[in-house]
């Protein structure tokens, strides 16, 4: 018989259940050679003056070690929360991926030269905090490309794309317009795991680009499937948020290669939202005819 108090059970549970939120947003991802106690700095918490157009305007952070400690404002209040401005990300980032791979990348004559070169490439900071290169699952050529968000940590342990829950419901989705894994190719706009399941940044997505303009030139697809809004972003070069991208035909030129594309709403948003399938179903539907005609 168990010795243990009921209340012993339930700080257990509580326990495994903030291991795995922290396991969740990225604790085992080391950034950094030495840890940082952001408890014994006296500045402010990390992140909390970070904006986006003070970081495009100022140069790099003048000294690491000693922060500046923050300025308390002179006779006004501070601003109410609404007063902000949002936080606007670009489609695309302006400037050019660290390490310009495109020269390289050309000369990949099959996925498999491709491969070698991504697993070679320093170019995306993702890679240093992922387990594994994500690069694709599927048929080398294939009429139908569909391209992701981002590896997430089930992807991130096996090295494949869209092997976790979200990617178990995509494979029952292309099932249901007649469809397995070897007749599809699938991938991500970048093929490591952000930390803590993050949505890249257009300058991580941009890193990768050329390796994914070569991979669709290679994979050769007449019909390109973006899951998501981040993905559609990146590919389609738009700003708009993912219901009013979705549904709609484009043509997109990436590698060379022309295609048609269409963006549609993502597996693990469906997850949560299974009201929104119909829209995705619909979606589907036009991607099976365009794939016949
Ligand atoms: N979500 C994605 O966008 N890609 C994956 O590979 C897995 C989940």
């Amino acid at each position: 018989m168990s010795t243990d108090r009921p209340q012993d059970d339930a700080g257990r549970l509580a326990a495994g259940r903030i291991l795995a939120w922290y396991e969740a947003m990225g604790v085992d991802a080391a950034l950094g050679e030495a840890p940082v106690d952001w408890l014994a700095r006296p500045d402010a918490a990390p992140g909390a003056r970070f904006s986006l157009a003070s970081t495009a305007a100022a140069p790099a952070t003048p000294n690491r070690a000693a922060p500046v400690p923050a300025q308390p404002r002179q006779g006004s209040a501070p601003p109410p929360p609404m007063a902000r401005p949002a936080r606007q990300f670009p489609a695309r980032a302006a400037a050019a991926p660290a390490g310009d791979a495109r020269l390289d990348v050309a000369s990949a004559r099959n996925l498999h030269e491709l491969g070698a070169m991504l697993a070679s490439f320093e170019g995306c900071g993702l890679k240093a905090t992922a387990k594994n290169l994500c690069f694709y699952r599927g048929a080398e050529q294939s009429p139908l490309m569909i391209i992701g968000e981002a590896p997430g940590r089930e992807e991130d342990l096996e090295g494949k794309p869209f092997v976790g829950r979200a990617g178990q419901l995509l494979d029952k989705m292309l099932a249901a317009i007649g469809l397995t894994e070897d007749k599809v190719h699938i991938t991500n706009i970048v093929y490591w795991r952000p930390p803590g399941n993050r949505t890249p940044t257009p300058q991580e997505a941009l890193a990768c680009r050329p390796f994914l303009e070569r991979q669709v030139a290679l994979v050769a697809p007449k019909v390109v499937l973006a899951l998501g809004g981040a993905a559609a972003k990146q590919l389609f070069d738009v700003a708009d948020g993912i219901m009013r991208i979705r549904g709609k035909w484009r043509q997109l030129e990436m590698g060379g290669h022309k295609a048609q594309a269409m963006a549609t709403l993502h597996p693990a948003y469906l997850l949560r939202t299974p009201a929104a399938k119909g829209m995705a179903w619909r979606d589907l539907l036009a991607v099976k005819a365009a794939l016949k005609a």
